[in-house]
């Protein structure tokens, strides 16, 4: 199977996790897009979706699901989203389309974080894809004179402003043994908004597309 085709055996399979009167929290980034198109066969099953990007939000209206405000909802029972790498641990590394604030921000209001990708980005350890960390512009050298402390090379991605007007730096050659660890040592730099280390809030169940249908773990 064609990786596009993984990924969308993966967004078809996360339909299995939504109920009926359901918000559904909608992540960002290629597979993302595939669940979108699924999503709305079932627009009439569910109350509307959350969206963590301008991007998904665009692409949601386009297929007729209404988009809500986190804010006027109660709970969001389920969020759908992708990764850039994954562990048998459930641990991500997320941001690699730049949307990981609001990424984590759904993530922690949700119930349940299905996450869908491809089975490429299934990893024994976290660090190989580089890790995206959302910054305050005027302190990017300070973050990144802290991230090199940890042993990383930092790097700005160019020409690119997130959704909420920051910039991203991009830490290679980190070596994340211990997820949850290195997301409370980054959170805790001054200027960092959102690192994109998923460990502390996790996904519940990955459902990674492959050459032999869906595997699920969880
Ligand atoms: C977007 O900011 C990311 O967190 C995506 O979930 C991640 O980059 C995976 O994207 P693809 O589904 O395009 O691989």
């Amino acid at each position: 199977m064609h990786r596009d085709q993984q990924k969308q055996a993966a967004a078809r399979a996360a339909l299995d996790y939504i109920e009926s009167g359901d918000i559904v929290g909608v992540g960002s980034g290629s597979t993302v897009h595939f669940f979108i198109d699924e999503l709305a066969k079932l627009k009439g099953k569910i109350d509307g979706g959350v969206a963590s990007s301008i991007a998904t939000a665009d692409r949601m209206r386009a297929r007729g699901i209404t988009v809500l405000d986190l804010n006027q909802v109660g709970k969001v029972p389920i969020y759908v989203d992708g990764a850039d790498e994954a562990t048998h641990h459930l641990h991500l590394i997320k941001g690699g389309g730049g949307a990981l604030t609001r990424e984590k921000i759904i993530a922690q209001a949700s119930e349940k974080f299905v996450c869908i990708a491809d089975h490429s980005k299934l990893v024994p350890t976290l660090g190989e894809f580089p890790l995206p960390i959302e910054v305050i512009p005027m302190a990017q050298s300070l973050v990144g004179r802290a991230l090199a402390g940890l042993g990383a090379l930092p790097q700005l991605r160019a020409d690119f402003t997130t959704d909420n007007g920051n910039i991203i730096l991009h830490a290679r050659n980190l070596a994340i043994s211990n997820p949850i660890q290195m997301e409370q040592r980054i959170n805790q730099f001054p200027g960092v908004v959102t690192v994109g280390l998923f460990a502390l809030r996790g996904a519940d169940v990955l459902l990674l597309g492959g050459e032999n249908g869906v595997e699920v773990i969880r």
